[in-house]
This record gives C-alpha cells, sequence and structure tokens, in this order.
C-alpha cells in the first residue's frame, strides 16, 4: 500500500496489496487495473474511487491474474431504502423492511450509530453502489421535513456515505411547496413553486455538495403528484429536475402510477398496462436529468413477472431499472430466496437501455444486516450486477459464499441457495399469475386475497380455468404494448413460456404446457415438489456442523428454514386445494389434497 491512507481502505488490506494513482491512466474516475502475481496485487486507477474499487477487488481475489481492466457498465448504481424517520402506525420504522429497525432512523431521530451507517456504506462501496436514497418513497409529513429543517441529519448521513464515495438522494414529496413551504399550490408550472424548489435545491447544495438528486413517487398509492393540476408527469419531473440541474442532481421519477381504487367487476382496466399508458406518450419530453424509474415487471416485484414494457418502449427517455432485495412477495427474508437469476435475465434484455441500476434494499439493523443472514446474498449481487449487470449470478453466488464462509461449508450453501427462487416460485403462485398472497403484509397464501379487491390484482380462477387474458385479440390489450418479438411471443399461446402463461393468457386446466402436462396436474405436482425441495434445504442445513459456520448462525438459519417449511407445506396445501375444489379434477397420483 502505498501513499494514500483514506478513510475507505479496507480494514484488512496489507503490504500485498499495491495501489497506484496514476491520473492519466485514462479509466475515469471510477474505473481500475489490477493485476496480482506472485501473491501481491497491483491497482492503477485515476483517482480514490478507482483506487478504493480496485482494492475490494483485490480482496475478492485470490489466484495471481494478468493485468485486467475494470470500468463500471453504469454510472449510477443506486441502493433505495423505505425507512421511515418516524414509526410508521401500519408500515413500522422500516416499509416492507425485515431486519429489524432502520440503520438511519431510530422513533423519529437519526441514528445515534453513525458508526455502524459507516460500516454499511463500507458494505455498499465493496459490492460497487455509488447512490442511497435515506429515506421511504412514501413521505410523510414528518420525513418531508428531511428536506428543510432536518437537513442537517440527511448531510450528517452524507458525511458518513461520503467517505466510501457513495452519494445520497433524499426521498421527497411533490406537494412540499404546500405542506413545507406554505404556497397555495404545487403546480409544477407555477413560476412561484419553481423557484421554491430552485430555493429547496440550493439549501441542499450549499450543505451536501455532492448530493445526487431527488426520488419521487407521485401520484402513487396515495402520493401527491402533477394529476391534481392537470399537469402531465413531465411538467412534475421536470420542474424538480430544474431545480437540480445548476448542481448536477437528477430526479428519480418513479413509474409506478396506476389506479389502486379499481373495482373488481371492471374487466377494460388492467394494472399492467397502466405505466406505459402513462409514461409512453411522453417519451421524449422529460428533461436530460431526469431519469424515468421503472419496477423490472409491470405489476410489482411479484416472484415472475414478465420484463416492463417500458423498459423496451422509451428510447428518447432515460431509464432506471428498480428491485426489490427486500423480500416483501418472495418470503420477507424468511424464506431463502436468491433473487440474482431473475435479476439477470431481466438485465439481459435492458442493460443496454438503462442508465441505472436500483435496488430497494433489505438492509435492517438486525446484527446480520439482512435479517436472513442467507439474503445477505441478494444484497451483494445487487451492488456486483449493478457494476457489470453481465456477471453470471450463479458465480455471483459462489463469490458471495467464498467471501463469506469456510470452504467446507460451500457445498451445502450452494445447493440451498442456487435454486432458491425456482423453489419459491414453485410452492407459490404458479405459472406468473401472481398475487396470491394475504393482503397487507404480503406473508403467505391467501388465493382469492386480491381477487375481490380495488389493487388490480386478479387470477379470475373460475371452475373451468384460471389467468388473466392480456392478448390483443380478446383480452386487455397489454400484449401489444411489447415491440416484437415480445408481442407476437406473447400473444400466441404457441409461443408464450409456461411459466408466464396465466399471466398472459386464461385457460381452461385441461390445458397442455409445453411440458407435457396440464395445467392443474402442474399446479399439484409443482406445490408438491416446491414443498419437498424445502424439506430436503432444511434437512441439509441440519446435517451442517454448526461450528463450521457459527453457531449463532446456523441456528438463525437452522429456526427459518423450519418456519420456510412450515410456511411452504401451507402454501402446498391452500393452493392444491383451492385448485382441486375448483375444478373437481383429482391428482394424477393420488396425493394427499384436503
Ligand atoms: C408496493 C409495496 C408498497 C410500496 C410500493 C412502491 O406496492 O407494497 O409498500 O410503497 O410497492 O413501490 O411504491
Amino acid at each position: 500500500m502505498t501513499g494514500v491512507h483514506p478513510a475507505w481502505l479496507p480494514r484488512d488490506v496489507d503490504d500485498s496489496i499495491v495501489l497506484t494513482r496514476d491520473p492519466d491512466c485514462g479509466l475515469g474516475e471510477e474505473g481500475y487495473t489490477i493485476a496480482r502475481a506472485g501473491g501481491v496485487t497491483t491497482v492503477v486507477a485515476a483517482g480514490e474511487p478507482g483506487l478504493m474499487y480496485g482494492a475490494f477487488h483485490a480482496l475478492r481475489l485470490r489466484e495471481d491474474c494478468p493485468a485486467a481492466t475494470h470500468r463500471p457498465a453504469k454510472a449510477r448504481r443506486v441502493m433505495q431504502h423505505w425507512d421511515n424517520v418516524f414509526v410508521h402506525p401500519v408500515m413500522g420504522q422500516v416499509e416492507r423492511g425485515y431486519s429489524g429497525g432502520s440503520v438511519f432512523w431510530e422513533d423519529g431521530a437519526l441514528t445515534a450509530d453513525l458508526d455502524r451507517v459507516s460500516d454499511y456504506a463500507r458494505l455498499l462501496a465493496a459490492t460497487g453502489i455509488n447512490l442511497v436514497s435515506v429515506n421511504n418513497v412514501n413521505v410523510h409529513a414528518g420525513e418531508a421535513r428531511l428536506l428543510t429543517d432536518r437537513l442537517g441529519e440527511v448531510a450528517a448521513l452524507a458525511g458518513r456515505f461520503r467517505q466510501y464515495h457513495i452519494r445520497v438522494l433524499l426521498s421527497v414529496s411533490f406537494a412540499s411547496p404546500v405542506t413545507l413551504g406554505g404556497l397555495g399550490t404545487a403546480d409544477p408550472c407555477d413560476p412561484a413553486v419553481r423557484e421554491w424548489w430552485a430555493a429547496a435545491a440550493r439549501r441542499v447544495y450549499a450543505v451536501i455538495p455532492d448530493f445526487g438528486g431527488f426520488v419521487v413517487k407521485a401520484d402513487s398509492e396515495g402520493q401527491p403528484g402533477p394529476f391534481a393540476y392537470g399537469r402531465t408527469h413531465a411538467d412534475g419531473a421536470n420542474a424538480l429536475a430544474a431545480a437540480l440541474a445548476p448542481f448536477g442532481g437528477d430526479v428519480y421519477w418513479r413509474a409506478f402510477v396506476y389506479n389502486h381504487r379499481q373495482d373488481w367487476r371492471d374487466r377494460s382496466t388492467d394494472r399492467a398496462r397502466a405505466a406505459f399508458d402513462h409514461f409512453s406518450p411522453l417519451d421524449g419530453q422529460f428533461a436530460d436529468n431526469v431519469i424515468l424509474q421503472v419496477k423490472h415487471g409491470p405489476i410489482d416485484f411479484q416472484p415472475r413477472e414478465p420484463v416492463s414494457p417500458v423498459l423496451l418502449g422509451m428510447a428518447a427517455t432515460r431509464l432506471a431499472v428498480e428491485f426489490q432485495a427486500t423480500q416483501e412477495y418472495t418470503g420477507q427474508q424468511r424464506h431463502v430466496c436468491y433473487l440474482p437469476p431473475m435479476w439477470s435475465a431481466v438485465l439481459s434484455a435492458v442493460a443496454d437501455r438503462v442508465d441505472a441500476v436500483v435496488t430497494v434494499s433489505n438492509v435492517g439493523e438486525d446484527p446480520y444486516w439482512t435479517g436472513h443472514p442467507l439474503a445477505q446474498a441478494n444484497l451483494y449481487a445487487a451492488g456486483r450486477l449493478a457494476w457489470d449487470p453481465a456477471l453470471d449470478p450463479i458465480a455471483l453466488l459462489d463469490e458471495w459464499i467464498r467471501l463469506t464462509f469456510p470452504d467446507a461449508a460451500a457445498g451445502v450453501l450452494h445447493a440451498l441457495m442456487d435454486s432458491s427462487w425456482a423453489v419459491y416460485e414453485s410452492y407459490t403462485a404458479p405459472l406468473g399469475v401472481g398475487f396470491m398472497v394475504k393482503p397487507g403484509h404480503h406473508y403467505g397464501p391467501d388465493v382469492d386475497g386480491y381477487e375481490y379487491s380495488p389493487w388490480g390484482t386478479y387470477h379470475f380462477a373460475d371452475r373451468d380455468g384460471v389467468g388473466v387474458d392480456r392478448t390483443v385479440a380478446t383480452g386487455t390489450g397489454f400484449c401489444g404494448q411489447y415491440p416484437p418479438p415480445w408481442s407476437a411471443r406473447y400473444e400466441s399461446l404457441e409461443t408464450c413460456p409456461d411459466e408466464l402463461l396465466l399471466f398472459f393468457h386464461h385457460v381452461p386446466y385441461s390445458h397442455v404446457l409445453h411440458s407435457g402436462t396440464t395445467v392443474i396436474q402442474h399446479i399439484y405436482d409443482i406445490h408438491f415438489a416446491g414443498a419437498a425441495a424445502v424439506t430436503e434445504m432444511r434437512r441439509r442445513w441440519d446435517a451442517l456442523p454448526p461450528a463450521l459456520v457459527g453457531e449463532g448462525l446456523h441456528a438463525r438459519v437452522g429456526e427459518l428454514l423450519a418456519e420456510q417449511e412450515r410456511s411452504a407445506v401451507e402454501w402446498r396445501d391452500q393452493i392444491n386445494t383451492y385448485f382441486f375444489r375448483k375444478s373437481g379434477v383429482p391428482d394424477a397420483l393420488g396425493r394427499r389434497i384436503h
């Protein structure tokens, strides 16, 4: 280690790592060259961020290797928190948080433990993340004030993150000019409103010169937005963007806009269509520093969804893809569910089209950071995939296992995790149908829980069949939002992949899948197989010597696997029983259905 001793320097760096600054190396701010020979690793970079990323890379390396150059595929690699400052009566300290309280906020105040924030910053930097938002996209009244009189607390967090070259973002309320500024309107075209946002931005940059920008959830699930003033989302986003532009900040404007007060009887409205219907007419109208942040699927982070057509269709708009590491619909960090194979499949379609990769964090004050210790792998891979979307998600899993556990435990961990998403999917909602979770908290099965609700998430199961007809020919027309070849592929029963069949089509239970089995028999088979796979996971973990991974961690994962097994059996029995009662078709193998 020569010459530099900055705060980010990994504690475990010694003389076997040589960091060299070369301002003329031409690798940009964050790029670096790394080589390892004779046990010594050499990193060359133009400046501190590159040296830092190179140093973390050096810690990952075991084998000697020739010189290679690394540069991030995306300049914006974002982790977003849904953390409330005040404990929310329904959502708690962290909305959809499954890892205890917030790392940033505690019961209305900034955390007293800023050193843990530094540890978190280090952890994120080691994965490649360089932007973090510190509060929930649902901005309640108290949290809105982070933009004004509580800005000092955001600055304190920014100070910790800055040491690891991470810039801070703030979720803001679109109604701030009214609720905080006392104006009579938040109309984005009103000059006084625009000046209010400009002044707010000036105050932010006076104390956080490297501030990253705003995250905005507008006209979505009750949050205020431009529709109230007859303005478009381009008008709204551009007003905030104009305030940030002089300082180099961005607006992350969420595309998660849909009617959450739908009448379930109304078959003409399709929630899957909403984002594209709202935003595609605005393509080309957003300011340069607006990034339209789009959930990876058209509905809401279900275990299986097709890629959002917004990500395939808005060529004249800067886009971000949004993933959810916090396992709202995928087992709530009580179930093992390694999600990067899902994310990687999305990225293979959209990586070239997006400017930013955003992940909703799964971190809290839990000693293991993520509640379920194995959920750390999702956090780790989220950063690594944002840096390089082409990385193999299973190789990343092995990388995380190797960095976290002794080699002797690696085989069991790999076997438990590599297909855990597929296992989770197999005992929950079948064939891409989605939303069979308990309403509200979204844990565990309730097949009709959302069927007659206003949320627009229906499966339409009856005695003859199941699924949503989203075809152009006979359904909601959602398939037509895709460009070729996706549109034709999803429209046709012949080419629609089995795993998305019920997302795009309503079919009889007797419909024969590409796999050769009927829909109803598939539902039975996959649910029996999924629950059995969890039993096998638990058995393998229980057979692992606790001392190998640490007694505390072994016990925690063991307890969670027991809960996952209980829950998987519950899912299996409710889903199988429901469809047996609806269809009257017995299981061909005569297994027990209640
Ligand atoms: C889901 C989730 C909410 C969240 C919302 C969002 O609907 O259940 O808690 O606020 O997504 O992404 O804005």
